[in-house]
C-alpha cells in the first residue's frame, strides 16, 4: 500500500468495514430482549435429579458486564460438586462455561461489541450460571470465540484450558524436554493438558483406561498406562512433573514417581504437607484463577491447530440432568456440551447425546467447510443415497466430503439454516432427520447413525434435495 490511490482505497474499505460492524452491533444491541429466559434451576443442595428447567428473569447487567445469549454451555465436575455440597447461592442456576453472542453491554464496557461471538466462564457461586439462555458476566471473563473452534468447542474449552494452563504451565512450569505424568489424560482437563504438554516439547506419560489409549495417543501422549491393571508407580520413575486430576490414592502414590526436585501439582485436593515436607519434591503454589490469562495462554495453540476438544455428548437444556449424570459417571472422554437452542429430544440419555455428536459435526462441516467435522461425522465406509432434483445417486461419503469441504464457510452462511429435527436411539443404532434450508437448496436428510466401538458415526445418509425455483 504505497501509492495514494491504494491508501485511499484501504481507508474506504476500513471505513465501510467498521460501518458494517457497527451496523451489526447496533442491530444486535437494539434487538428487543425477552423479559424471561429458560434456565436450569435448583432450590437447595442436590444432585442432577434436583435440576428443573424454569422460566426466570434475565440476569441483571451491571457496570462492566456483558450480557451473552448462550448458544452452548458445557459441564464440569465443579458444577455438580458445588451444587451437591450446597456451595451455590440457592435457588441457583449452575454452570460456568459458555459460548454465545454478546447482546448487551453494561456501563463502561469497551473492546467488546454487541454481536461478537465470545466464550468464557461465569462465576456460578456469585451469579446466575451458564445452564441458561443468557448470562451476565464481567467483560474481563470473556474472550473472542477462537476462529478455529465451533461454538460447541468454544463452550467446551474454557475451564479445562484455564486449569491446565494454571497448574501445568504457570505453577509447575513444564519445560521442553521434561518428562511429565498426567493423571486422567482422557478427561476434560487431561485432554487439554496432554496436548499443551506435547506442544511445549515435553515427553508425555498419561493414565487412562485401556479403551482410551488410542484416544490419548491421538492427542500426543507418548505412553499410556492402564490404571485399572497397572500401578503407575511400578512402571514410571524419575519424571520431572506430575499433574494430578484424580486425587485420593492416585495423588498419595504420585510422589514416588518424581525425581529428586521434581514438581507435583494437584487440581483436586490440597497436597498433604507430609508429601512435600522433607524437601525431596517441590509442591509449587498455584497462581490465582484468571480466565483471560488462561484462555489467552492457549489461544496460539488453538490457532495453530495444536489444541482440539473432543465432545463426548451434546444434550438439550431439557436433558440437563442427563448431561450432568454423564459427566458425573467419571468416564467422560473430553467434554459434555449443552445446546441451548434445541427443544427436547424424544428421549434423554447418553445414547441420544452421543448420536447427536456426529450429526452436529455434519452440520458444522456445512457451516465451516472444514473437512475435520465431516470426517468426525461419517464412518470411513459410509454411504450416501438419495435424490437431488429427482435424479437418483448412490456414492461414498469420502467423495461427498472431498466435494463439500471447501475449507471456507459458505459466503451466504448467514442465510443458511440447518437443524436436527429428531433423533431416536434403539440399542446401538440411531435414526435422525435433519433439515437444510438454503437459498439455493432445500434438503431433508435421514441419517442412520451407528455405534462403532465407543463412538457414534453416520453410516448412511438417505436424502431428498431440490433446488428451489428462483423468485419471479
Ligand atoms: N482446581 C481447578 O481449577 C480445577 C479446574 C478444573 C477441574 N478440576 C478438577 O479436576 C478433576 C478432573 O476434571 P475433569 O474435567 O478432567 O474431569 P472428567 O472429565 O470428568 O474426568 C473424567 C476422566 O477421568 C478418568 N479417570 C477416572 N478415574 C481415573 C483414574 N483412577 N486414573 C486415571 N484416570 C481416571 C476417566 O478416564 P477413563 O474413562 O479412561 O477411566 C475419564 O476420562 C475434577 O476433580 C475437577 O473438579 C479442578
Amino acid at each position: 500500500m504505497n501509492t495514494k490511490p491504494q491508501r485511499l482505497l484501504l481507508f474506504f474499505c476500513l471505513l465501510a468495514g467498521s460501518y458494517t460492524a457497527q451496523a451489526k452491533a447496533d442491530a444486535a444491541c437494539t434487538a428487543a430482549l425477552p423479559e424471561t429466559m429458560r434456565a436450569a434451576r435448583i432450590q437447595a443442595a442436590g444432585g442432577p435429579e434436583a435440576l428443573r428447567v424454569e422460566r426466570v428473569p434475565l440476569p441483571a447487567v451491571g457496570a462492566g458486564d456483558v450480557l451473552v445469549r448462550v448458544r452452548y454451555a458445557s459441564v464440569n465436575p465443579v458444577d455438580w460438586k458445588l451444587q451437591e455440597s450446597g456451595r451455590l447461592n440457592f435457588p441457583a442456576t449452575p454452570g460456568g462455561d459458555f459460548a454465545g453472542e454478546v447482546v448487551g453491554l453494561g456501563a463502561g464496557v469497551s473492546g467488546v461489541a454487541c454481536g461478537d461471538l465470545v466464550a468464557g466462564v461465569v462465576d456460578q457461586r456469585a451469579r446466575s450460571g451458564s445452564y441458561a439462555e443468557y448470562v451476565a458476566v464481567p467483560a474481563t471473563e470473556i474472550v473472542p470465540k477462537p476462529a478455529a473452534f465451533t461454538l460447541q468447542e468454544a463452550a467446551a474449552y474454557p475451564t479445562v484450558s484455564i486449569a491446565a494452563w494454571r497448574y501445568m504451565v504457570l505453577a509447575a512450569g513444564l519445560k521442553a524436554g521434561e518428562r511429565v505424568l498426567i493423571h486422567g489424560g482422557a478427561g476434560g482437563v487431561g485432554t487439554v493438558a496432554v496436548q499443551i504438554a506435547k506442544a511445549r516439547g515435553a515427553y508425555v506419560i498419561t493414565t487412562a483406561s485401556a479403551r482410551n489409549h488410542d484416544y490419548v495417543r491421538s492427542l500426543g501422549a507418548d505412553e499410556a498406562i492402564d490404571y485399572r491393571s497397572t500401578r503407575f508407580e511400578d512402571v514410571v520413575k524419575n519424571v520431572d512433573v506430575v499433574i494430578d486430576t484424580i486425587g485420593g490414592d492416585t495423588l498419595a502414590r504420585s510422589g514416588q514417581v518424581l525425581r529428586d526436585g521434581g514438581r507435583l501439582v494437584s487440581m483436586t485436593a490440597r497436597i498433604p504437607e507430609a508429601m512435600c515436607a522433607d524437601g525431596r519434591i517441590v509442591c509449587p503454589a498455584t497462581p490465582p484463577w484468571d480466565v483471560r490469562q488462561g484462555l489467552e495462554g492457549v489461544a496460539p495453540l488453538i490457532a495453530a491447530g495444536k489444541l482440539q476438544i473432543n465432545i463426548d455428548g451434546i444434550y438439550t437444556l431439557d436433558n440437563i440432568a442427563a448431561a450432568q449424570q454423564h459427566n458425573r459417571s467419571g468416564s467422560t472422554r473430553g467434554k459434555v456440551v449443552v445446546d441451548m437452542s434445541s427443544g427436547a429430544d424424544a428421549a434423554a440419555g447418553e445414547g441420544v447425546a452421543a448420536a447427536r455428536v456426529p450429526l452436529q459435526a455434519y452440520l458444522d462441516g456445512h457451516a465451516t467447510g472444514q473437512a475435520r467435522h465431516f470426517r468426525r461425522a461419517f464412518a470411513a465406509d459410509a454411504l450416501l443415497v438419495g435424490h437431488k432434483d429427482g435424479k437418483y445417486r448412490q456414492w461414498p461419503a469420502s467423495e461427498y466430503i472431498a466435494q463439500s469441504a471447501s475449507g471456507q464457510p459458505p459466503r451466504d452462511e448467514a442465510r443458511r439454516q440447518r437443524r436436527i429435527r429428531s433423533i431416536t436411539v434403539t440399542g446401538d443404532v440411531a435414526t435422525a432427520v435433519l433439515e437444510l434450508d438454503y437459498p439455493d437448496m432445500k434438503a431433508i436428510d435421514h441419517m442412520s447413525v451407528l455405534k462403532y466401538g465407543d463412538e457414534w458415526r453416520i453410516a448412511v445418509k438417505a436424502y431428498d434435495a431440490h433446488t428451489p425455483e428462483a423468485p419471479q
